[in-house]
């Protein structure tokens, strides 16, 4: 067997790895020891399938190893999904982990006042310039985004821009930097995702494990 043989399973960096590792363990795989090794600086590891192997990437980046066939089957949340809606991806099944919603955020003082159905033209900092572009042009409101890559909560107290769009789970990184959520754009949970040109050169060995992920939900 070749390394282009293998199949691939790209997972997300982070939080979600802790949901995500119970069900890819009850779907029958299970990485080598050192995936678990904190001190590791592996990033592609075998499993107990010789012919597949896990990589581990930022959750952004899962969808771009499967979206160019890099990765055959990987985790991402619909967040990722929206911002870059890569057409090569197919996602059959919503896994139900990772549940947290986009949201608005700005400042607690200007929340108090502020009506969001009178914005028409505002700025934003956020990991989701595409999303928010979108959701905000649906309604005839003009979105200035700024793009980061992390810690948006920041921004408004810099003066880098007045408002936020960010994941928001339990809500206390808002709390603790003085932000409150003011409009949710979209809940969020992460899916099994399919490259579609595997999906049709391995469809048997694909759909087997689209089954088995299906179960591992079930279960
Ligand atoms: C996410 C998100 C928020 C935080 C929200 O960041 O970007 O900062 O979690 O969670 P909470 O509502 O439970 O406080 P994460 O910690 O995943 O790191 P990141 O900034 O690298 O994405």
């Amino acid at each position: 067997m070749t390394l282009q043989d293998k199949l691939v399973i790209a997972l997300p960096k982070g939080r979600i790895l802790d949901e995500a590792m119970p069900l890819v363990r009850a779907a029958g795989i299970e990485p080598e020891p050192a995936f678990d090794d904190p001190k590791s600086r592996l990033l592609r590891f075998a499993t107990n399938h010789p012919h597949i192997d896990i990589i581990r990437v930022r959750s952004f980046d899962v969808a771009t190893f499967v979206a160019f066939g890099a990765a055959h089957l990987g985790i991402a949340g619909n967040d990722v999904l929206m911002e870059f809606d890569y057409p090569e991806i197919y996602a059959p099944l919503d896994l139900g982990i990772g549940k947290c919603r986009l949201s608005v955020a700005e400042p607690v003082e200007m929340a108090e006042a502020d009506d969001p159905t009178r914005w028409s033209h505002i700025r934003i900092a956020t990991k989701y310039p595409e999303v928010t572009r979108k959701h905000f042009a649906a309604r005839g409101v003009q979105a200035e985004c700024v793009k980061l890559n992390g810690a948006m909560e920041l921004a408004p107290s810099l003066g880098l821009c007045t408002r936020i769009v960010d994941l928001v789970s339990s809500g206390a990184t808002l709390v603790a930097n003085g932000l409150k959520e003011v409009e949710v754009l979209a809940e969020v949970t992460s899916r099994l995702i399919v490259n579609r040109a595997a999906l049709k050169t391995r469809p048997d060995e694909l759909s087997g494990w689209i089954d088995a992920f299906r179960k591992a939900c079930a279960s």
